[in-house]
């Protein structure tokens, strides 16, 4: 059985585009595809220059709309994302202004620079495609996606984002430095760039009509009672009665927003791979960049040098698909 003829076809370009300027990120470009056919935002994790940049400005590249990147500084402002009102005196009239938010792609660097009021309200911006300004609400485009990125080896001087908000992002994908054979396929990649002169370019973009209809393509996807069953015992197990044994050392569980996560996103990787079900496979492959963020081990487990995603590694040991 496969998926419309050919519906996955523009994801599946641009998967290829951005894969071919990126060494060794799959899951990465995997998790940023995805996301965009869900219409979720993504939380990239990891130590600087290792491309998430270029990650996602490849990913702006290859689709129609505006992107915009913010950098984030402990000094900034909210007006500084979301846009202000700004006085017209040879008018006598306010006007709004518009932050950069207000484009269909938005890099955040470095979101845990932000202080937290900034941090509050893009994330409330993404949960509900619309910032309030000056009383009035503004709704914010469609296509609208947020990738922030954050630096895992900087402390000093940052905010970590609020664990109870950490889940408006539909995946927590974390980079890694690359191996020696990784090392010298960048250096040649890179360094036959600036030979050229010419940064590997996309044949074509996905449209937003291309997006719309691939969207209503995924949500199509038939999932089975016997995968959705595997879904809530994976969830499950990480709350008081659950099978696998290791919702002791949980302090706070996943919640249906984590549940209602796993089974979208599973369906757009199954389409992304041709299929028109899903497969336990699209749920455990992805079950960790969508459920270890959401879920918090105990003060004692983390004393004991437990992490969620050791805790999730342990859900998926345990938990199997019928
Ligand atoms: N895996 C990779 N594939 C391609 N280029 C890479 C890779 N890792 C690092 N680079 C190169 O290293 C530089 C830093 O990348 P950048 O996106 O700015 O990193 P980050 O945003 O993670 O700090 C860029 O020139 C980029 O092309
Ligand atoms: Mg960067």
């Amino acid at each position: 059985m496969r998926a419309e003829t050919g519906a996955h076809g523009p994801a599946q370009a641009l998967l290829g585009a951005m894969t071919a300027g990126l060494v060794g990120h799959e899951a990465l470009v995997e998790r940023l595809v995805i996301a965009l056919l869900v219409g979720g935002h993504v939380l990239v994790e990891g130590p600087p220059g290792v491309a998430k940049t270029r990650a996602v400005k490849r990913l702006a590249d290859g689709v129609e709309g505006a992107f915009s990147r913010i950098q984030a500084t402990p000094d900034l402002m909210p007006g500084d994302i979301v846009g202000i009102q700004v006085f017209r005196p040879e008018r006598g009239v306010t006007e709004f202004v518009p932050g950069p938010v207000f484009h269909n792609l938005v890099l955040v660097d470095e979101v845990n620079r932000a202080p937290p009021k900034v941090q509050s309200a893009l994330l409330e911006a993404m949960a509900e495609h619309q910032v309030t300004v000056g009383g009035a609400t503004r709704a914010l485009p469609d296509p609208f996606m947020v990738v922030a990125t954050q630096n895992s080896i900087e402390h000093e001087g940052t905010f970590p984002l609020p664990e109870a908000q950490l889940d408006r992002f539909l995946f927590h994908v974390l980079v890694g430095l690359p191996d020696a054979a990784t090392e010298l396929a960048i250096l040649d990649l890179v360094e036959g760039e600036a030979g050229t002169g010419v940064p590997l370019a996309m044949e074509e973009h996905v449209s937003h009509a291309a997006l719309a209809n691939m969207r209503r393509a995924v949500a199509t996807v038939h999932l089975s009672a016997a995968v959705k069953d595997y879904i809530v015992r994976l969830v499950m197990a990480t709350r008081a009665d659950g099978e696998a044994g290791i919702a002791g050392r949980v302090g706070h569980a996943v919640s249906p927003r984590g549940t209602l996560a796993l089974a979208a996103t599973a369906r757009a990787r199954a389409f992304l791979a041709g299929r028109a079900f899903v497969v336990p496979e699209d749920v455990a492959a992805l079950a960790p960049d969508v459920l270890a963020h959401r879920l918090a081990p105990t003060w004692r487990a983390t004393a004991d040098g437990e992490t969620a995603r050791g805790l999730i590694a342990a859900a998926l040991a345990a938990v199997r698909p019928l």
